[in-house]
């Protein structure tokens, strides 16, 4: 039989909770969808211009794995600003020093974390709730991720993580601003746990794929360089801190271009070197004219959508957290919230209460080991999550 084929790997892995909400909302006729993990806001013109220019100019060949020069120059250019690190291109960097790629999306920079570094029976740090491709990673190395309760305010503390590490760690995943919470890890809770984490000898790996995507409580911190930006705290904003830090950040939610695939990492020249090797084996490298188009993004403002998620994460919390407990998000374009205990309902339950009113959420349970909560999206227009909203509120248990 054909099935007996099948590597143990991929049967250990379960479809994601998410697809099946994403095959559900393709048999509603006009859902309000607030499942959606990607921004309503179309990829700004001078990026677009360069993607369709680079196609035009025959950019369609392969680009060094590393990436276009003029993009991770760019990068390059952007971590100095930005934390203060002195990287190299990936295998050209001085011992000791950090070296930087672009990676094929977030998740590509994330597989090749996991391959490098995870042997078969490894443990690796992640925090619960999770993004929901990071127990999955693990499984696919035959390592195993081993959850960090974060439950209520959604912190991965220091103090939480520290009683997980034992001698399997190899490294600890914090996900700032997360999906599914939004919450951000204030700077000096990054510091706790890059501390922590240099102490114990595993390494900190920093997903920080909603960076740009902070609200004004939460830009608790400033670049490194001259501009005094107000950013997202990251516990690589630190003296030393890319000889210690493996950061991956992407392009996709940024600039509204997910589907271009492209986003990078930066750390540890030791890390990052034999992840580019791997790189070149199975992604060999990032979608060559998309590159040439995100060249621009660094000249790209998105305040405004910020701004404009910020108001709409106001809309949420003001009128759910009269009837559940929502931790504020600080970022990203996500919240968690929890189903009350009074409606002796799981997240799933409540979800599918959801449904039969065409509203699309996704339960807990798909990004945790509980199911007591769902995620809902408010990247979708102000009109649908309004409407949205009303639903939640009388599903609650008030029509506030
Ligand atoms: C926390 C987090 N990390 C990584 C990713 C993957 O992003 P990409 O589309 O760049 O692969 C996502 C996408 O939803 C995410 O939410």
């Amino acid at each position: 039989m054909i099935e007996q084929l099948i590597a143990d790997r991929a049967g250990a892995i379960d479809a994601s909770g998410i697809r099946r909400i994403f095959n559900l909302a393709a048999t509603l006729k006009d859902p309000i969808n607030l499942s959606i993990g990607q921004p309503d806001f179309v990829v700004p013109e001078p990026i677009r211009n360069a993607a369709v220019q680079a196609i035009q100019d025959h950019k369609n060949g392969y680009t060094l794995t590393q990436g276009d020069p003029a993009l991770l120059g760019k990068v390059i250019d952007w971590l100095k600003v930005d934390l203060g690190w002195d990287c190299a291109v990936t295998g050209q960097g001085e011992p000791g020093q950090p070296t930087a790629f672009v990676t094929s999306g977030t998740s590509g920079a994330l597989f090749l974390a996991f391959l490098a570094l995870l042997n078969p029976g490894d443990e690796c740090i992640i925090p619960d709730p999770y993004f929901v491709c990071y127990p999955h990673l693990a499984t696919m190395c035959g390592a195993k991720a081993i959850p960090c309760d974060t439950y209520p305010d959604f912190q991965m503390t220091a103090e939480r993580v520290e009683p997980l590490i034992t001698e399997k760690t190899k490294f600890v995943l914090l996900n700032t601003p997360s999906n599914p919470s939004g919450v951000v890890l204030g700077k000096e809770e990054c510091a706790k746990l890059r501390a922590l984490c240099k102490a114990r000898g595993v390494l900190l790996i920093t997903d920080e794929i909603y960076d740009e995507f902070v609200f004004s409580e939460s830009l608790g911190d400033v670049a490194a360089g001259d501009g005094g930006l107000g950013r997202c705290p990251s516990p690589g904003r630190a003296d030393g801190a890319g000889e210690d830090t493996l950061l991956i950040r992407g392009f996709g939610k940024t600039y509204g271009c997910t589907g271009w695939r492209l986003g990078y990492v930066a750390g540890p020249g030791v890390i990052v070197d034999q992840m580019a090797k791997l790189q070149q084996y199975t992604f060999v490298c990032a979608p060559s004219p998309l590159q040439a188009g995100v060249v621009e993004s660094f000249e790209t403002d998105m305040g405004e959508h910020v701004a404009e998620y910020e108001s709409r994460r106001d809309m949420v919390i003001e009128r759910l957290s009269k009837l559940t407990n929502v931790a504020v998000p600080g970022g990203a374009f996500y919240a968690f919230i929890e189903v009350p205990a009074s409606l002796g309902l799981s997240g799933t339950q409540f979800t599918e209460k959801c449904i039969e009113r065409a509203l699309l959420v996704i339960p807990g349970g798909a990004f945790s080991g509980r199911d007591t909560h769902f995620r809902i999206s408010f990247a979708t227009d102000r009109e649908k999550l309004s409407q949205g909203l009303d639903i939640l509120c009388d599903l609650l248990g008030s029509s506030v």
